[in-house]
């Protein structure tokens, strides 16, 4: 590597390892990190050093011509209906919480969901993802029950669902129901810092629990962190994607955290947009087949985060299909993004973006090419 300064060589190498499908140690992810520490993980004033920002544009312009070989320059769109505001859980992070007072709870109906997907097929989305806090109007045979029609009716189109932590039994069920996808973020690797965001009733043994289980019973399954969560250090992000090297989930979800004026964590800082593009582009070399979203939390953060999520390995889109009388409820955090290109109705404008950045929004379920066994085989 002539020309590469000699602090770039250890991580340059440790990236080729990964690309060639070797597993790295979590002193090793800390390694491909370690520029982001001096600088409160992007969020600091004092920049970050040279060799990192140096090395970040190498890591994304891999990323970028991993995706392109295994998924070319698709863009999968999924149609995301917020079922639900209500939650059981009280995650210090989130502006759904439940004792967010403030937050005005709504639950969409079946015949609200079903409407959703209507529209969401004919303006080309081949995915439904129902996403929902952990509402208990929503018990598992509604669930089922609601799987079947929605299979039924579309029975071309994938369904990811997206509830929160449940048992094996109604994993099981669900997947019985006909149920192809779901979308649990683990949120972070780290107990320490697992416990510094969400209060005591919670664990992170469960949450894992669940997402092997996810993956055992079939589902093709999703994990995820938000980055520069409140507490967070490059050591969690390190065992974070050790974690996701164990999993081999087949989507993973990643987006900055930003702050919500109704939670404990409201005067915090938001993560930084730069780094969110670095673990993107370690995901894509890690997981070169993997199914990655360039988040609203990403597009949201900055104008053009998602266009730049997906020059550095991102190739999902999220588009909200949820009726627009409740986007705004589904308030996880300020200013989240609803609409424009965000909204399922504004998906010409997205084309449109996402063809100026060199991207095709194209009709297709857009299922993994290719499973992870899981215990990183
Ligand atoms: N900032 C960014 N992401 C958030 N989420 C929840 N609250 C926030 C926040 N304040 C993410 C969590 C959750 C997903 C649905 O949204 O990671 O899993």
């Amino acid at each position: 590597m002539s020309g590469t300064s000699f602090l770039l060589e250890k991580p340059m190498e440790l990236l080729d390892r990964l690309e060639a499908g070797k597993r790295l140690t979590e002193q090793e992810f800390e390694e491909l990190l370690a520029g982001w520490e001096a600088n409160g993980l992007g969020t600091g004033s004092l920049g970050i050093p040279q060799w990192q920002a140096e090395f970040s544009e190498a890591l994304r312009a891999k990323a970028d011509r991993v995706r392109r070989r295994e998924y070319g320059n698709a863009v999968y769109i999924r149609g995301l209906i917020e079922c639900s505001n209500y939650c059981k859980n009280d995650c210090y992070y989130c502006g759904i919480r439940r004792s967010n007072r403030n937050a005005q709870r709504y639950r969409l109906t079946e015949k609200e969901i079903l409407s959703c997907c209507q529209e969401g097929y004919e303006l080309g989305f081949r995915t439904f993802v129902l996403q929902g806090g952990e509402d208990g109007y929503f018990t598992d045979e509604r669930v089922t029950e609601l799987a079947r029609m929605i299979k039924s009716r579309w029975p071309e189109c994938a369904l990811t669902l997206s509830i929160g932590e449940k048992s094996r039994e109604a994993y099981e069920a669900y997947f019985q129901a006909g149920v192809d996808r779901y979308l649990l973020r683990h949120e972070t690797a780290d107990g320490c810092h697992y416990r510094h965001l969400h209060p005591a009733e919670m664990s992170m043994e469960n949450r894992m629990r669940c997402l092997w289980d996810l993956k055992e019973i079939g589902f093709q399954t999703g994990a995820g962190m938000m980055v520069g969560a409140p507490g967070q250090t490059i050591s969690c992000l390190a065992k974070d994607l050790v974690f996701l090297q164990e999993l081999r989930p087949e989507m993973v979800g990643i987006g900055p955290f930003l702050p919500h004026h109704d939670t404990p964590f409201a005067g915090e800082m938001a993560g930084s947009v730069e780094l969110t593009l670095d673990l993107l582009a370690i995901v894509r070399l890690m997981l070169p087949k993997v199914l990655l979203p360039a988040t609203t939390a990403l597009g949201t953060a900055k104008a053009d985060g998602r266009e730049r999520g997906m020059r550095c390995g991102a190739n999902v889109v999220m588009p909200n299909l949820s009726p627009s009388s409740v986007r705004s409820k589904y308030s996880l955090y300020d200013n989240k993004l609803a609409s424009g290109s965000e909204a399922a109705e504004g998906l010409q404008m997205l084309k449109e973006s996402m063809a100026a950045a060199g991207f095709q929004v194209v009709v297709d379920r857009g299922d993994c090419k290719g499973f992870g066994t899981g215990h990183g085989q």
